[in-house]
């Protein structure tokens, strides 16, 4: 009998809608462009898309500050569009996944408006409201995950509200019951119009401290990370159990829930048997080259060991319990290429390489939009041409911490969430073929080299190669099945590990660097075949520059000596 779910044999195509498609022609990404373009997702294997927030939001950060959680905004389309799209995507296989903003909502939303009107409405314990420390200054010295103060003073009421982002998204207070209620009220509304499943924002700082204090300040600003203060506090997984009896439970969906700061370790807490998601999207592969305080301007030095343990930690953690959400790239990250490869590698086989990765692990991939053209990080001139308010806010820091402008700008370019934003490169006509109006953000530059229509025709590019890695991962059992066991493991080079299921065995090797490297696996012996890699022949025991290689192997068998 199969024991897997349909989610776990699948690919998640992840979306981000303004960027996305524009079928109207005002610029700006859409539903319609979504379902015009369901053909294009479909053929790349994906039986599951992730829409981040397409509902009403005055767009401080792009959707994620929610004023009305039922209805669709009008830049987007209207409901009938999104019941439209629903209907498409399940004719074509594919389940649409809500991205649900539960931490709080934005200043616009009603909740809040009533909330800040008067300190005895019935909605203001529905926000984390505060005194002022007897100074006047905010509660406590927390800054905000976009920078400046956690708290923002209210004239009207005269008292601080909590914000872990933007100071237009005052935190909900999740210790109110009807607060809970009324939110999972809206994902049973959504489950009731049809979707497959949930990705669930930012779940970690839903639970705060009973006591509000201080923390060591670790940034310039004399502040300290609210990360630090506020994420996954204990009893947070009562309320996500109750979240998941309310809503989840014995529902054919998937969960996926974002949660920065979940460590290998707990995870087993989290999902699988006893956990409270299917998924959790933990960062500990990503963001290996900062510090803990999440500032630009403090990297710190990256290394393949880092990353491979990382990755190999959070295998080891879901594969007897839970499962494991594969990502490399999201809204929020730069991208892959540029984040995980030396500055002049070769992007194409970059992409490549990091495909090979995302797809031959253990656990569900996560496709982010254009990562399957292997498309890049944007430069631009100057902090005013950038749209995310965390590149905003970091390279005030950076000046702050006495770096020039153009240093701090070129921290925006390493690590904004524009990188990930530019508009979709589609074909080589005007505006990528993205939008027949005026792009709410500019176009990657690199659009006529790298582009859906160009790469469908060439059968090396990245495009293709996706193609080749879905359809292998799903002709071979043992990629959905086998455990996991890392090879080489102290090699700064190659990433290198077997999945292994009975007497066969899935060799994956990856070189991650421009320099050749013989590798030598001396456990094994016999023959192999090769199914995939993203150079034209694969000589023995040698990988050459990005070079990535998956073999087959039955029984006591190695991969020298291995034919394509
Ligand atoms: C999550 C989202 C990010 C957003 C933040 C606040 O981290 O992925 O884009 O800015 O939550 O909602």
């Amino acid at each position: 009998m199969d024991s897997l779910k349909w989610w776990q044999k699948t690919l998640v195509y992840q979306i981000y809608p303004k960027s996305f498609c524009d079928s109207s022609g005002d610029g700006i990404g859409d539903l319609n462009g979504i379902t015009e373009k369901l053909d294009y997702i479909r053929n790349l294997g994906v039986g599951a898309v992730w829409l981040t927030p397409v509902y009403v939001s005055p767009m401080v950060d792009n959707g994620y500050d929610i004023a009305d959680y039922k209805n669709i905004a009008p830049e987007y389309g209207t409901m009938a569009d999104m019941e439209n799209l629903i209907v498409e995507a399940k004719k074509r296989g594919i389940r649409i996944v809500m991205d649900l903003v539960f931490n709080h909502t934005s200043d616009q939303h009603n909740w809040f408006k009533e909330s800040r009107s008067d300190c005895k409405n019935s909605k203001r314990d529905w926000y984390i409201w505060c005194d002022a420390k007897p100074n006047g200054a905010p509660p406590t010295n927390w800054r905000g995950i976009f920078g400046g103060s956690a708290w923002t003073f209210d004239e009207a009421t005269g008292q601080y509200y909590l914000h872990t982002f933007a100071k237009e998204q005052p935190d909900l207070n999740w210790e109110n019951p009807e607060v809970r209620r009324i939110l999972y009220d809206i994902a049973n509304f959504w489950l009731d119009k049809g979707v497959g499943g949930f990705r669930i924002d930012a779940i970690t700082y839903i639970k705060k401290p009973v006591v509000l204090k201080d923390l060591p300040i670790d940034g310039p600003d004399g502040m300290s990370n609210v990360h630090m203060a506020t994420a996954n506090q204990p009893g947070i997984l009562e309320y996500l159990h109750e979240f998941k009896r309310e809503v989840f439970a014995g529902k054919d969906i998937f969960t996926v829930a974002e949660a920065n700061g979940v460590s290998a370790e707990e995870l087993p807490r989290w999902v699988g048997k006893n956990g409270a998601f299917d998924m959790l999207l933990e960062f500990n592969h990503m963001n290996l080259d900062m510090e803990k305080a999440s500032l630009w301007c403090r990297p710190a030095p990256w290394k393949l060991t880092k990353l491979k343990k990382a990755l190999s930690d959070s295998q080891k953690a879901t594969t007897e319990n839970g499962w494991y959400p594969a990502f490399f790239e999201n809204h929020d990250q730069p991208r892959s290429v540029n984040q995980f490869f030396p500055k002049n590698a070769d992007k194409k086989l970059a992409a490549k390489v990091i495909a090979t990765v995302l797809f031959t692990l253990k656990g569900t991939p996560f496709i982010y939009e254009g990562q399957e053209l292997g498309m890049t990080n944007t430069k631009w001139s100057s902090i005013e041409c950038y749209d995310d308010i965390a590149s905003k806010g970091q390279y005030a820091l950076a000046l702050q911490e006495g770096f020039s402008k153009q240093q701090a700008l070129e921290f925006v370019w390493k690590y904004s969430r524009d990188n990930a934003r530019t508009p979709m490169q589609w074909t080589s006509a005007k505006n990528a073929g993205f939008t027949s109006g005026k792009p709410w953000l500019s176009l990657n530059e690199n659009y006529n080299e790298v582009n859906a229509g160009w790469q469908m025709q060439d059968e090396d590019s990245v495009l293709r190669y996706y193609h080749r890695l879905a359809k292998v991962r799903q002709e071979y059992d043992i990629l959905l099945k086998g455990s996991y066991e890392e090879l080489l493991e102290a090699d700064e080079q190659i990433y290198a590990y077997m999945r292994v299921m009975k007497e066969k065995k899935v060799i994956v090797l990856c070189n991650f660097s421009e320099k050749e490297k013989e590798y030598s696996l001396p456990k094994l012996s016999g023959n192999g075949k090769l199914l995939l890699g993203n150079y034209a022949d694969a000589p023995n025991q040698i990988l050459r520059a990005y070079e990535a290689r998956v073999y087959l192997c039955e029984g006591r068998t190695t991969i020298e000596g291995c034919s394509k």
